[in-house]
C-alpha cells in the first residue's frame, strides 16, 4: 500500500533548500526526489489543507493550494484542468516545477518593450522538475485532455511580491491582479 506523502516534511525540506548557499538548484533536488516518489506511486498526495483559498479559481482551472508561504518561500500543490490556456505571467523570483502527474503544457516567453512573445515550448512530465528565472514570463495548461498535478516551490512570496500579467492576444504586460488572470483565460 502506498505511503501518504508528508507534506510537512516536504515543506520543511523547501524551507531549508530556500535558505541554502544555492537555493534554485537546492530547491530542484527536494522537488524531483517528491515527485519521482509521487509519480511512481510510492507515495499517493492525502487531502490538503491550504493555507490561502483561491476563490473561483478553483471550479475554472483546477485547484491550486499553498501548503506554506513566508517571505523566503512558497509552497504549492498546482492541478491543471484540461481544456484552457492559463495566462502568460511571471512570478517575479525564480520558480521550480514538478510534476508528478499527467503533463503540464509550459509555453515560455520573450519580453520585449514591456510585450510577452511567444518563444518556446515544452511539456513537463512525471518525474520531471525545471526551473524559472525571476523574469521569466510562463503560461500552462493540462496536455492531452488530461488533469494535471504538479507541485510548484518559489523561492519569495508569492502573494504578496508585485508580479506581471500579459494580455493573452497582445502580450502586454500590466500588473498581476488574480481577477484579471482568470478573465484571460482561453478555451484551449
Ligand atoms: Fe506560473
Amino acid at each position: 500500500m502506498a505511503t501518504p506523502f508528508d507534506t510537512r516534511q516536504f515543506v520543511n525540506e523547501c524551507r531549508d533548500a530556500a535558505s541554502a548557499n544555492d537555493p534554485v538548484t537546492a530547491t530542484r533536488a527536494v522537488v524531483r526526489e517528491a515527485v519521482r516518489a509521487l509519480a511512481s506511486g510510492v507515495v499517493t498526495l492525502p487531502r490538503l489543507d491550504s493555507i490561502h483559498a483561491r476563490r473561483s479559481g478553483d471550479m475554472l482551472l483546477g485547484h491550486d493550494r499553498t501548503l506554506f508561504e513566508d517571505g523566503a518561500a512558497t509552497v504549492t500543490v498546482v492541478e491543471t484542468e484540461p481544456g484552457h490556456y492559463q495566462p502568460p505571467h511571471d512570478h517575479a523570483m525564480c520558480a521550480v516545477i514538478g510534476v508528478f502527474e499527467g503533463g503540464e503544457r509550459n509555453r515560455f516567453y520573450r519580453r520585449t518593450e514591456g510585450r510577452a512573445r511567444l518563444a518556446t515550448r515544452r511539456v513537463v512530465r512525471p518525474a520531471e522538475v525545471i526551473a524559472l528565472r525571476e523574469r521569466t514570463v510562463h503560461a500552462i495548461s493540462a496536455d492531452a485532455g488530461e488533469p494535471c498535478r504538479a507541485l510548484h516551490v518559489y523561492l519569495g512570496p508569492l502573494s504578496s511580491r508585485p508580479r506581471s500579467l500579459f494580455h493573452p492576444e497582445s502580450g502586454i504586460e500590466e500588473p498581476y491582479d488574480f481577477d484579471t488572470y482568470l478573465y484571460y483565460v482561453r478555451a484551449a
